[in-house]
């Protein structure tokens, strides 16, 4: 029998960064439509379609749900030529449909690739997530800690005042508790409306001048933040959070047994990733999508967590051809 080739990361690289411009190409048209599940669509059906045209035998781990839910890239879908490597995906072919639907900053296509059995299993449940740029000694804030300890423990280990910290929050009625007692510290506090992965990011790009990013949002979207925070540095832990047993069933059927875990970065990827994001809307991360007479352009950042290599391309594409 032939033996299956390594996962190559260089290699493939380019083919994801493909396959993440497909996909905001594709939602290009639908930005400010208001039609959140038409700009969805569209991205899925190309990320799926260029996705097909690499040489992997890849299964989609993070993907748009369940098989009985999702037609298309669905966790556990395989995806790929067939020949190649053996690796898993985890995919959001366009995070943040509503930002797009009403041409709001940060939507981002996103996708990341790792050999076979490297990335949790996250199921489609909320994740508890605390995260913050490199640079600081592991676990200088903690789960345990609440969120004014927090920006506490970050302050001091930076050597700056509690004001001159900015938290990156999304903004949820379920968060107000939080934000009451962050506010106490004096600290910024950068409220989006939603996007977490992009709020993630955003601690490990200073000019972005956020430091830290907390609170509850998808746990896929956060196994899909730890590949960024892979390649890029940076802590993130994540706790999966259950609100019925329908919840606890779907992790269970991912393989998960311990409920109350707290995942760090590594824990939720566990080996060499490569994570590729093209921006939908302009952000603090990326520019959206450029629509000029004839031609579109879209810019995507390209990572490697094996040489925390980090590219921007930009990528001009004739309408007519
Ligand atoms: P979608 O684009 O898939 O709708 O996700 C957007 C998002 O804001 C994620 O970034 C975030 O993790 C999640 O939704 C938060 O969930 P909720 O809107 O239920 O608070």
């Amino acid at each position: 029998m032939a033996e299956t080739p390594e996962f190559h990361d260089r290699m493939l690289s380019l083919g994801l960064a493909r396959v993440s411009e497909a996909a905001a190409l594709a939602s290009a048209r639908l930005i400010g439509r208001g039609d959140e599940k038409a700009a969805d669509q569209a991205a899925v059906n190309a990320m799926r379609n260029q996705l097909n045209q690499l040489d992997i035998k890849g299964v989609v781990v993070i993907g748009e749900g369940e098989r009985d839910e999702a037609p298309m890239l669905y966790i556990g879908e395989q995806v790929g030529s067939g020949t190649g490597p053996e690796v898993d995906i985890a995919l959001d072919p366009l995070e943040g449909t509503t930002l797009t639907a009403k041409d709001m900053p940060n939507a981002l296509t996103v996708i990341a690739m790792g050999p076979r059995g490297s990335m949790l299993h996250a199921p489609d449940v909320y994740m508890d997530k605390l995260a913050i740029g490199p640079g600081f000694r592991r676990g200088v804030v903690t789960m345990d800690m609440s969120p004014a300890e927090r920006v506490s423990a970050l302050a001091t280990a930076k050597g700056v005042s509690t004001e001159d910290i900015t938290v990156c929050v999304l903004e949820r009625p379920r968060h107000e508790d939080m934000i009451a007692e962050l506010r106490t510290t004096g600290c910024a506090i950068r409220l989006i409306t939603d996007g977490d992965v992009a709020g993630v990011i955003h601690c490990a790009e200073p000019t972005t001048g956020i430091d830290m990013y907390m609170g509850s949002g998808g746990a896929p979207e956060g196994v899909l933040a730890a590949a960024a925070l892979k390649c890029m540095g940076g802590q993130i832990f994540g706790k999966l959070l259950f609100r019925n047993d329908d919840e606890r069933g779907r992790a269970k059927k991912a393989g998960i047994t311990n409920f109350d875990r707290v995942y760090t970065r590594d824990d939720m990827v566990t080996g060499d990733v490569i994570f590729a994001a093209t921006g939908v809307t302009d952000g603090s991360i990326l520019p959206g999508i450029k629509r000029e007479p004839g031609v579109l352009t879209a810019e995507t950042i390209l990572m490697r967590s094996k040489t925390g290599s980090v590219r921007r391309m930009t990528y001009r594409h004739p309408l007519d051809k």
